[in-house]
C-alpha cells in the first residue's frame, strides 16, 4: 500500500501540467481545431450544455475547478471558425490506472459529423500513450445514441449504477475500453 502511494506521489510530483498539442481535423471539407479548453471557453461550453440539456448540469465554478486541475484533468474543445462547437473532459487517476471521460457535448448544429467520436478518439490515444490501460465513462441508460457511439469506439458495458442521476434517478451504464500504448490506438 505504501509503495503504491509512493509511486502515486512520485508520478504527481513529476507530472506537472498535462501537455496537449493542438490538432486539426478535416471533416466534410471544414477544418476544425482541437485544443485544450481555456477559462475563457467556459461560457461557450455552458452555452452548448444549455442547448443540449436545456439547463447546464455544471456551472461555471465547476468547470473552473476542473480546468484548474491541469495535472490530472484534460478538457478539450473543438473550434470551428473561432467558435467552440464541442468539448470533452477526461480525468486521469494514476493510482487507479484509470482515465475517465467526465463530460462530452457537441453543439446540436454540429452533431452527426464525427466531432464527438474525434474527441473521444483523441482522449483514448492520449491516455493510452500516457500509460493508462483503460478508459471508463458513465452514460444515462436511455441515452441510446451516446451508448451506440461509445460502443462503436470500443467501449463495453461493465456495470449498471441504479438511480445514479439525481435529477430523474435514471440508471447509469458504466462502460470501459481497454487502451493500447503509443501508436496502437489510432
Ligand atoms: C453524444 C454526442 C457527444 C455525440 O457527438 P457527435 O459529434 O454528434 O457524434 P459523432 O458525429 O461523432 O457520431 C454520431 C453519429 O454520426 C455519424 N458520423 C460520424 N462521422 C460522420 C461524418 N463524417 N458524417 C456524417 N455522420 C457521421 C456516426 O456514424 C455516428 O452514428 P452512430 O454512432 O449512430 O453510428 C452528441 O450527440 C451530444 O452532444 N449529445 C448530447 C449530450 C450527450 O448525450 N452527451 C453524452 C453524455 S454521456
Amino acid at each position: 500500500m505504501f509503495a503504491k502511494f509512493k509511486n502515486w506521489l512520485k508520478h504527481h510530483q513529476e507530472a506537472g501540467q498535462l501537455i496537449f498539442e493542438q490538432q486539426t481535423k478535416l471533416i466534410n471539407g471544414r477544418q476544425f481545431t482541437i485544443r485544450r479548453a481555456r477559462f475563457t471557453d467556459i461560457s461557450s461550453i455552458i452555452r452548448i450544455e444549455e442547448l443540449i440539456y436545456g439547463t447546464a448540469p455544471w456551472n461555471a465554478n465547476a468547470f473552473q475547478i476542473e480546468l484548474e486541475r491541469d495535472h490530472d484533468r484534460l478538457y478539450l474543445v473543438t473550434v470551428y471558425d473561432g467558435q467552440v462547437v464541442g468539448y470533452a473532459g477526461c480525468s486521469f487517476n494514476w493510482y487507479k490506472h484509470e482515465s475517465h471521460i467526465t463530460n462530452i457535448g457537441v453543439s446540436p448544429a454540429y452533431q452527426d459529423q464525427g466531432i464527438g467520436a474525434n474527441l473521444i478518439q483523441i482522449l483514448k490515444t492520449y491516455a493510452g500513450n500516457h500509460g493508462y490501460p483503460r478508459m471508463t465513462l458513465e452514460v444515462r441508460i436511455h441515452n441510446l445514441r451516446a451508448r451506440k457511439l461509445y460502443e462503436r469506439l470500443g467501449f463495453h458495458q461493465t456495470n449498471i449504477k441504479s438511480h445514479y442521476y439525481i435529477d430523474n434517478r435514471e440508471d447509469a451504464v458504466e462502460m470501459e475500453v481497454k487502451l493500447q500504448s503509443r501508436g496502437e490506438n489510432t
